[in-house]
C-alpha cells in the first residue's frame, strides 16, 4: 500500500506545481522572478552548480556528479568550467556541440543519463522551472511572442534578452487562434520528461539509407493535407523530430560521428545560428544543449577527414577518461553488481580491489621519475601518503602525461568476467583468485587488446596477485591476533609485572616454584624493541608507565593494554612477530591436532564475523595463506 500512496501523492505534487496562465501573466513572473527566463544552457548549469560545490586545493568538486560517476572529479570540473558556466553565460561555446570523448565504457552514457534525469527533476523545482506557449509541440519560449521591434524595450524593461523568432506554427495561431492579440496567447509551465518527449531528445543513428532526417526536424503529416490545402501549412507538419522534442532542454546525439553526413549538417546550421530547417518553412528557432559521444579513435578519423573541417570547428571536446583511483574503480564495480543478476553471490573481501588494482594498472602511463614506479603511481593517485611523497609531486605526475586514462581495460570487461565465471562455473561464491585467474583467461579473446599490451597486462595480473597475498596474509594475522585477545592481557600483565620489579630493584616470584626471579629483561626488552624504545630511554619509558598505572588507580580505573597507546601497540607487533610461526604451521597443517583446530575455528569465527567473509570464502583464505607461509 504504502507505495501506492506513494504514486498518489506524487501526482498531486505534480498537480500542485501546475500554472497556466496567458502571456501578459506571464510577464508579470518574470518580473519577480527574471531567471525563469533562462537559456537551456543556462538551466543545465544552475542545475549542476545547485547540487553543492566543494572547493579544496584548487579545484572544485561538483555534487552533483557524485552518486553516478566516480573519481572522474578533474573532468567534471573541466566540463562545467570550461563549458556549461560558459555556454550559460551565453558565450559562443553554448553554440557548439558537446562532444563526449574517452574510451569505451568510461561512463559517457552514465553522465548523458544523469544529466537527462536531473533535468527532469530539476524542471520540477522553483529554480529550473520552464514555461512554455500552450500547446506548443516545440514548447516554444513565450518571450519569442515578442516582436523584434520591441525587444530592446522589452529588455531595457525586465532586463531579459530574447533570441530566437517565433516558429511558423505559432506565427499562425497567434493569428488564427488569438486574432493577433499576443498577450492573450496561453502560457503553461511544462516539466521535462524523456519519457513523454519533453525538453528531452535522444537521436540515435541506424541504417543510413533508411533513416529519415524526419527523425530529427519532423514531417509532413500527409494526412493533413488535404485538409489545410497545402504543404507548406505549418499545421501540416508535425514538429516531432528529436530537435523538436529537445527545444529548451538537451538532447543526445548517440554514436554522432557514425552518423550520415545530411544529418550532421543540420546541426551544423542549428549550433551556428541556433535554428534548423524543416519543411518548407523559414528556419526554426531552437535552444537546446547538444550532447555527443564517441571514442578516440573515431575522433580521430573524423577530424583527418578535410569534408569535416566545418563541422569540427562547431564542437567543443571534453575528455571523459577511465577513472584512475583504485578505490574508486571498487566502487564502480560495487555499483554495476549490484545492478546486475549476480548481486547475491558473496564476493570475498578485497576482491573488487584485486581487480581494480589490475585495472587501474592498465591505465597509468609510466612516470619519467626514476622513484616512482607504477604501483607506487597507483598508490599515490588513489590519495594514499607514502613516505618522501607530497601533493605536489602527484599533481605534477598527473601533468606528464596529457591523455592518460584513455585506454586500458574497461569497468565493463571486469564485470563480465566476473558474472561469466560465476555463472558457468555455478559458483555462490567468489575471490580474488578466481577473479584474477578469470581476467587473465579473458585476456586472449578480447577484441581491442594487442599482443603487447597483453604481455603488459599478464605483467600487472603478477602484480595484483602479490598485492593480494600481502592483504591475505595481513588479513589472516590480524583474525588471529583477534583471537589473541587473551594473550594479549598476559603478555601485557607479565611485562608490567616485570616492568614494576625492574623500577622498585625488587625480584618477583615464580607462581609455580615460589623461586625468587629477576626481573626478564629480555623479554621486557623484545617488546619495547617493537616500538623503537632505545636502551637508554627504556628506564623512562618503564616510568612512565607506572606513573601512568598509578594515575589510573587513583581515579579508581582499571589500566589495561589499551590504556596505552604505544604499549598497546608494541604488545600487538610482538604477538603479530610470535604469531608467524604458530600461522604457518595453523594453517597449513594437513591434519590438525585438536587444539590447532579449535584455533583454525576460532580464525573463521572472526574472519565471518569481523571481516565480512563466509565460511566458505574464510577457509579458503586460511587455506591460500598456509600455502604461501610455506613457500
Ligand atoms: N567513472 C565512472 N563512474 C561510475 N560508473 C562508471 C564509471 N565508468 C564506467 N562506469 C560504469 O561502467 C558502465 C559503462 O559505462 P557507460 O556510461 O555505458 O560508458 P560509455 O558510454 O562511455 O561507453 C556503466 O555501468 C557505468 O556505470
Ligand atoms: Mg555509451
Amino acid at each position: 500500500m504504502d507505495i501506492l500512496k506513494k504514486i498518489q501523492d506524487h501526482r498531486e505534487y505534480e498537480e500542485e506545481l501546475k500554472w497556466e496562465g496567458t502571456f501578459a501573466e506571464y510577464l508579470e513572473l518574470l518580473r519577480e522572478r527574471p531567471y525563469l527566463a533562462q537559456s537551456a544552457h543556462s538551466r543545465v548549469y544552475n542545475m549542476v552548480k545547485s547540487a553543492g560545490v566543494e572547493e579544496a586545493h584548487d579545484h572544485k568538486r561538483y555534487k552533483f556528479f557524485d552518486d553516478d560517476i566516480y573519481g572522474l572529479d578533474e573532468a567534471m570540473e573541466k566540463l562545467v568550467e570550461e563549458y556549461f558556466h560558459p555556454a550559460a553565460r551565453r558565450l559562443d561555446v553554448r553554440k557548439r556541440i558537446l562532444l563526449l570523448m574517452g574510451p569505451v565504457s568510461g561512463g559517457k552514457s552514465t553522465l548523458v543519463n544523469l544529466l537527462k534525469r536531473g533535468l527532469e527533476e530539476y524542471t520540477h523545482t522553483d529554480e529550473g522551472a520552464v514555461f512554455a506557449i500552450k500547446g506548443c509541440p516545440m514548447h516554444e519560449d513565450p518571450l519569442h511572442l515578442i516582436p523584434s521591434h520591441l525587444r530592446k524595450d522589452f529588455q531595457d524593461e525586465y532586463g531579459i534578452r530574447v533570441e530566437g523568432s517565433l516558429s511558423p506554427l505559432n506565427t499562425m495561431r497567434v493569428e488564427t487562434e488569438y486574432g493577433g492579440r499576443i498577450e492573450d496567447v496561453l502560457v503553461e509551465r511544462i516539466f521535462f520528461s524523456e519519457d513523454k518527449r519533453t525538453g528531452i531528445g535522444t537521436f540515435s543513428p541506424s541504417d543510413p539509407k533508411s533513416q529519415d532526417i524526419a527523425d530529427l526536424t519532423g514531417s509532413i503529416d500527409f494526412s493533413t493535407i488535404a485538409q489545410f490545402g497545402s504543404e507548406s501549412d505549418p499545421r501540416a507538419y508535425r514538429f516531432d523530430g528529436e530537435l523538436n522534442k529537445a527545444n529548451r532542454g538537451m538532447m543526445e546525439f548517440q554514436e554522432m560521428l557514425k552518423c550520415d553526413e545530411k544529418f550532421l549538417w543540420h546541426l551544423l546550421s542549428l549550433t551556428q545560428e541556433g535554428n534548423f530547417k524543416a519543411g518548407r518553412f523559414a528556419l526554426i528557432s531552437a535552444d537546446e544543449l547538444i550532447v555527443a559521444h564517441t571514442n578516440e579513435a573515431e575522433y580521430r578519423s573524423f577530424i583527418a577527414n578535410k569534408k569535416n573541417e566545418a563541422l569540427h570547428s562547431r564542437m567543443i571536446v571534453m575528455p571523459v577518461p577511465y577513472n584512475l583511483k583504485v578505490s574508486q574503480e571498487e566502487r564502480i564495480y560495487e555499483k554495476m553488481i549490484r545492478e546486475s543478476d549476480i548481486r547475491d553471490v558473496h564476493i570475498a573481501p578485497h576482491t573488487l580491489r584485486v581487480a581494480a588494482m589490475f585495472t587501474i594498472l592498465t591505465r597509468l602511463k609510466e612516470s619519467k621519475k626514476a622513484s616512482i614506479d607504477v604501483l607506487k603511481k597507483m598508490r599515490l593517485y588513489d590519495g594514499e601518503i607514502l613516505e618522501g611523497f607530497s601533493d605536489v609531486d602527484v599533481e605534477e605526475l598527473k601533468k606528464e602525461h596529457g591523455d592518460e586514462g584513455m585506454s586500458g581495460i574497461d569497468p565493463r570487461y571486469v564485470i563480465n568476467r566476473i558474472s561469466s565465471t560465476i555463472i558457468k562455473k555455478e559458483l555462490t561464491s567468489i575471490n580474488a583468485l578466481d577473479v584474477l585467474r578469470s581476467l587473465k583467461d579473458g585476456l586472449g579473446s578480447h577484441a581491442s587488446i594487442s599482443s603487447e599490451d597483453k604481455e603488459r597486462y599478464l605483467d600487472f595480473i603478477s602484480l595484483a596477485r602479490k598485492e593480494y597475498d600481502e592483504i591475505a596474509k595481513k588479513e589472516v594475522q590480524k583474525a588471529f591476533v583477534y583471537s589473541y585477545e587473551e594473550s594479549a592481557v598476559t603478555l601485557m600483565d607479565n611485562y608490567l609485572d616485570n616492568v614494576e620489579a625492574y623500577c622498585n630493584k625488587a625480584k618477583l616470584r615464580d607462581p609455580l616454584t615460589g623461586e625468587e626471579l629477576n626481573p626478564d629483561e629480555r623479554l621486557m626488552r623484545s617488546i619495547e624493541e617493537q616500538i623503537g624504545v632505545s636502551e637508554n630511554a627504556k628506564k623512562a619509558f618503564r616510568e612512565e608507565i607506572l606513573i601512568r598505572i598509578s594515575a589510573y588507580a587513583r581515579k579508581g580505573k582499571k589500566f589495561d593494554y589499551q590504556s596505552h597507546e604505544r604499549l598497546r601497540e608494541a604488545i600487538q607487533k610482538k604477538l603479530f612477530a610470535d604469531l608467524k610461526d604458530v600461522v604457518k604451521i595453523t594453517t597449513s597443517t594437513k591434519t590438525p591436532d585438536e587444539q590447532q583446530l579449535k584455533k583454525i575455528n576460532e580464525v573463521v569465527a572472526t574472519l565471518v564475523d569481523e571481516h565480512g567473509y563466509n565460511s566458505s570464502s574464510a577457509n579458503e583464505l586460511l587455506k591460500y595463506v598456509g600455502s604461501l607461509l610455506n613457500r
